[in-house]
């Protein structure tokens, strides 16, 4: 068995965007009851003995929570390497100064687009400008930038200037990552999977910008997994690596594994070790075991791990067969049909999207 080097602290669902691809589940009210200091420090704590060495302070919005200084400041005297995956609202400089003082290591900012009345309708929120300000304050006080930028249909044709404002924010680091469709993304997914053309012309600019930012700017593309011809490794394979601490506790292999009809496993009734390496659902999909075929039998069964189990879940209904993305899988034409009808001709341009809600205002 691996040892796990990552965990995703999802400290809150609260968040002051409403971005409609967000990967956070559709219950957010069943997770009001958070996990308290102690207790974020009491995970750290048992993380580190499991062999984490990161931690990413993910969410909803980390900054939301009050005590996230001191939650860095216990990961950091450990010394785990921190990273705050924020959308940067709340950070002002003298949250931004005690966090570096903390031992904060990295923050990875969310950018809607490059286009402030874009990038606000995108977040649901006026945000753009204060963005902006909190990137140059991270590259202020000396910490790495990645700028993190989802694509979708509304705003994949902006990628040229998402880099040329990467590039003018002086980011180390800038992640292109098309959506992926769990939790509210998957709810608006017939609003935002690109079209074959728009991929391709993403692409191209992504090619060029690459060779152009050499050895200045790092840039990450994540392909749509809906357009290959194979499934991604989800997770480097199920609890292999990495898991995630949900806001109320939940332990989870990955985190939109929270739809999942599987045993659940909470950190405030068990400890890290034992959910890593006892618990029914950390066991569950660990290996090629549990592989039906044509998994089972297939040559990249050690190289995708039969893809994704959540979405093999949310496009079949049933978490342990072949992902539906992969061309050999029986399910294969639910994707199919997908990717057909976003690229239909007479689809429009601007269709519905369902807003994310704060927490607070869902059911
Ligand atoms: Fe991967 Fe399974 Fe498809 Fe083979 S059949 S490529 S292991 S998803
Ligand atoms: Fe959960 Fe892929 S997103 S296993």
């Amino acid at each position: 068995m691996t040892r796990p080097f990552g965990l995703l602290a999802e400290l809150t669902y609260a968040c002051p965007l409403h971005c409609p691809y967000c990967s956070n589940p559709l219950n957010l009210g069943d997770y009001r009851e958070e996990l308290t200091t102690q207790q974020w420090r009491q995970v750290i704590s048992e993380a580190c003995e499991l062999g984490v060495v990161q931690l990413h302070l993910s969410g909803g919005e980390p900054l939301q929570r009050r005590d996230l200084v001191e939650i860095v400041r216990s990961a950091a005297e450990r010394g785990l390497y921190t990273n705050l995956i924020t959308s940067a609202l709340g950070l002002s400089a003298r949250r931004a100064e005690q966090l570096r003082e903390g031992g904060l290591d990295h923050v990875q900012i969310s950018i809607q687009s490059d286009e402030p009345t874009a990038s606000d309708r995108i977040a649901g929120t006026p945000s753009f400008d204060r963005k902006i300000a909190a990137a140059r304050l991270v590259k202020r006080l000396g910490w790495p930038l990645t700028l993190n930028f989802v694509l979708h249909r509304g705003n994949i044709d902006r990628i040229a200037g998402v880099l040329a404002l990467a590039e003018e924010l002086d980011a180390d680091r800038v992640e292109l990552a098309n959506t992926q469709y769990y939790g509210w993304a998957w709810h608006n997914r017939a609003a935002l999977l690109p079209s074959r053309e728009q991929l391709e012309r993403a692409e191209t600019i992504v090619r060029a910008e690459r060779d152009r930012l050499e050895g200045r700017i790092e840039i990450t593309y994540v392909l749509p997994d809906y357009y290959n011809k194979y499934p991604k490794p989800c997770m480097g394979g199920w609890a292999h690596h990495q898991f995630t601490v949900s806001p109320n506790g939940d332990a989870l292999p990955c985190p939109a594994a929270q739809p999942l009809p599987l045993p659940r496993a909470n950190v405030r009734e068990h400890s890290l070790d034992w959910i890593w390496n006892e618990s029914p659902l950390f066991q569950r999909f660990r290996g090629t075991d549990w592989m039906p075929e044509p998994c089972r039998s297939c040559p990249r069964r050690e190289i995708d791990f039969g893809g994704c189990r959540c979405q093999a879940f949310l496009l079949t209904g049933d978490a342990a067969r072949t992902d539906p993305v992969c061309v050999l899988s029986p399910d294969h034409g639910i994707v199919a049909e997908a990717v057909r009808a976003a690229n239909e001709p007479r689809r429009p341009v601007a269709a519905a999207l369902t807003p994310r809600p704060h927490p607070r205002d869902a059911g």
